[in-house]
């Protein structure tokens, strides 16, 4: 019997992503990439800047297309999917976190956590359960009539990462999701994203560049140059 946490959710096979620079020049920011994430993986991509984490993680999320080689979402090739396919997919099975929090500034707590349901035409009196519940996972529930400015940077990633938890997604793709935030709020957001990890059982692939915040999770890539070097399992001696 196959269990669901040896379920393939992510499938990446030989992509290469090349920028064109300019009529001559090109870039090749990624280069035959291959590997699989299972469900439930907390997976962080790590390596120097510039070495293609971003890129690598827009292409996972659909976000953005290799030139070559395909990314498979629970064994469907994005490229196959129609644009309306994909954008439900993006909406519904993905939640985007970004280092700069990306909320809303004239809208309260609860309205950026509802954003993604108000764009897509949902009522959102009908989630006001769900919104309590949310709310209360990211330990937010005092500040839910407040703007984004005044919160503090842990505290508006915890809103940031409440939205990408509305439709309650099966995988969250966090780019340098604590890149901003001193070590204490780090930590936070960490715990909280390995809470959301462990307790709902979403999958999450992030960019890190920190030894520590990788400790969070249960598997590591790494990159350099554009190519993985080294897989790796969170707690395995080298
Ligand atoms: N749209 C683009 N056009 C040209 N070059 C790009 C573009 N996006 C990224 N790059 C280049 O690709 C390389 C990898 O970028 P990125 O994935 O953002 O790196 P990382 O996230 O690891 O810091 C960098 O050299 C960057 O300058
Ligand atoms: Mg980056």
């Amino acid at each position: 019997m196959v269990s669901t946490a040896e379920k393939e959710i992510i499938r990446v096979d030989s992509i290469n992503r090349v920028f064109q620079i300019n009529k001559k020049e090109s870039f090749q920011a990624l280069k035959d990439i291959n590997f699989t994430v299972n469900q439930g993986e907390f997976l962080s991509i790590m390596g120097p800047s510039g070495c293609g984490k971003s890129t690598l993680l827009y292409l996972l999320g659909g976000l953005d297309d290799p030139n070559s080689g395909k990314v498979y979402f629970n064994g469907k090739d994005l490229k196959t999917m129609s644009a309306k396919e994909r954008s439900k997919l993006k909406c519904n099975s993905m939640g985007f976190i970004f280092q700069f929090y990306n909320l809303v500034p004239n809208l309260t707590v609860e309205d950026n956590i509802m954003l993604p349901l108000i764009l897509d035409g949902k009522d959102t009196r009908k989630h006001r359960g769900k919104l309590d519940e949310i709310l209360s996972t990211i330990d937010m529930v005092e500040k839910r009539k407040e703007l984004p400015r005044n919160l503090s940077g842990g505290q508006q990633q915890r809103v940031a990462i409440a939205r990408a938890l509305v439709f309650e997604p099966e995988l969250i793709l966090a780019d340098e999701p604590i890149g901003n935030l001193d070590s204490k709020n780090g930590t936070i957001v960490m715990e909280l994203l390995q809470k959301i990890n462990r307790e709902l059982g979403t999958t999450i692939i992030q960019v890190t560049h920190s030894e520590e915040a990788a400790a969070y999770g249960t598997h590591i890539v790494h990159m350099k140059d554009g190519e993985i070097v080294k897989k790796a399992v969170v707690g395995d001696i080298e």
